[in-house]
């Protein structure tokens, strides 16, 4: 299903799972066991901090994994238990960042605040192995992983950016089935990490393809420049959908059983790809593999919420010297929408970002929280799929707020740039499930 055009912008940035993120701050600290004996009653690895490490960290720090360490084995665990219990201490480990006062997740890999005092105390202890016959088994919460790959599309050749500090790109692929098709997951490969910013691969339908390849057509380089939209027009934004996205944080997404997104013969991607040069530079080549259905039971759409006001003309004012600055969009929805279901959101925001949130809010009841992220990080901007689809019926608001920090000397305003900022909510969305 399609929401009424208008309201609701669709656009730019926003993320899904487990990438890399392009800068890692905190300070090595290797150490090894302490000599003296640890106290009887602390805290082991195997009979308490395996399990704990295995389900909620080996998803991402295997041997080989996208995670820097590895904390499979004893040996390594204990060697990186400073920088475990500095990463634990300080919540910036396992990167989640939903609150668990506002709704709750698949595969919620957060530490509970006994987990962290566990984990704490045992390093403290000096990072005691025990005794391996008490070990407890715990499966690692791993991030989703697409059944099979059944088409992959790229960029037709690398690209590499020109414009400072921020490049926006779009690349033209022939969508290549001959048939209807449904896409039921996705994994976007950024070929740089140094650059991507964020990349998403917009639908176009075969009535627009050829004003698409005309701009193509018009810029000699590969791809084309296209600013805020596929085709460098805002209003393109109603006219096209996504059929992924990734941003920092994110990239992968496997959709709810039985839910696809439509795609017609004789459509076109552009893959609208957003480069940063702040951090370096290079080439890149980015792909990204679709995993398909011939039928489904229930369409599908990945729905981006923002005020397309400030798309179009500012609005979303950010004073320079400013903490806590809060912007809001509602949007209402209509007869014409029907019901709907939301099963996911990430929220976006740039680098000056505090805190967002999106809830629903219905007449003479209390609102529904569907994602509340209280300390955002651009770093890490996954999904989070709610474990109880949120109905949305006519009448019904979604309510969209961000709030930031801005101690620089500049204004802000909503902006393409990794410097200027942005307000955006992308939600999984079926009409049925
Ligand atoms: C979603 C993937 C993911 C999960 C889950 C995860 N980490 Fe990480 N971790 C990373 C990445 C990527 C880095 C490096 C970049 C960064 O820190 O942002 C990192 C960095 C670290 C570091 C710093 C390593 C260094 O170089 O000093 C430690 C320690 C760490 N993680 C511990 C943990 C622990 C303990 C858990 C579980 C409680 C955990 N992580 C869960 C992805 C993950």
């Amino acid at each position: 299903m399609r929401l009424s055009a208008g309201a609701v912008g669709r656009l730019l940035c926003f993320a899904p799972e487990c990438i890399v993120p392009p800068m890692f701050l905190a300070l090595l600290a290797c150490s090894t066991p302490g000599s003296t004996p640890p106290p009887a009653d602390a805290p082991t690895w195997h009979a308490d901090v395996e399990p704990i490490v295995t389900r909620s960290c080996t998803g991402c720090h295997t041997e080989g994994g996208n995670a820097p360490v590895s904390l499979t084995s004893y040996a390594s665990a204990a060697s990186w238990k400073d920088a475990i219990a500095e990463a634990v201490g300080s919540r910036t480990m396992p990167p989640w960042l939903a609150s668990p006062d506002c709704n709750t997740y698949q595969g919620d890999r957060s530490l509970t605040e006994e987990e962290i005092a566990t984990i704490l105390a045992w390093a403290d202890a000096g990072a005691p192995e025990g005794d391996v016959a008490t070990a407890v088994v715990s499966e690692p919460l791993a991030d989703p992983v697409l059944d099979s790959v059944d088409l992959t599309i790229a960029m037709p050749e690398a690209y590499t950016p020109t414009a400072s500090p921020d490049d926006y790109r779009c690349f033209l692929i022939d969508w290549p089935l001959a048939e209807r098709a449904y896409v039921t997951g996705f994994e976007v490969n950024p070929g740089n990490l140094q650059t991507v910013h964020h990349a998403i691969p917009f639908l176009v339908d075969a009535a627009d393809v050829e004003a698409y390849r005309a701009l193509d057509a018009a810029d000699p380089a590969p791809g084309y420049t296209c600013y805020g939209s596929p085709n460098g027009d805002p209003r393109a934004l109603e006219s096209t959908r996504w059929l992924g996205s990734w941003a920092p944080g994110g990239g992968t997404a496997t959709f709810p059983a039985g839910s696809g997104i439509r795609v017609e013969p004789g459509s076109v991607v552009a893959l609208q790809m957003h480069y940063n040069v702040a951090n370096g530079g290079g080439d890149d080549l980015t792909s990204v593999d679709f995993q398909l259905a011939d039928a489904v039971e229930h369409s599908a759409d990945l729905q981006p919420w923002t005020d397309i006001a400030w798309v179009l003309g500012g609005g979303m004012d950010i004073p320079a010297h400013t903490d806590g600055v809060t912007h809001t969009f509602a949007y209402t929805a209509t007869e014409d929408d029907g019901s709907f279901f939301l099963h996911s959101s990430a929220l976006h925001m740039h680098t000056r970002g505090k805190s967002a949130s999106l809830v629903i809010q219905r007449a003479g009841e209390e609102d529904e929280c569907l994602l509340a992220v209280e300390q955002y990080d651009f770093d890490w901007q996954r999904s989070y799929y709610f474990d109880a689809p949120a109905t949305v019926n006519p009448g019904d608001t979604v309510l969209l707020t961000c709030t930031w920090d801005n101690p620089g000397d500049d204004d802000l305003d909503w902006g393409e740039g990794t410097g200027d900022e942005m307000c955006l909510a992308t939600t999984f969305l079926t009409d049925a499930y």
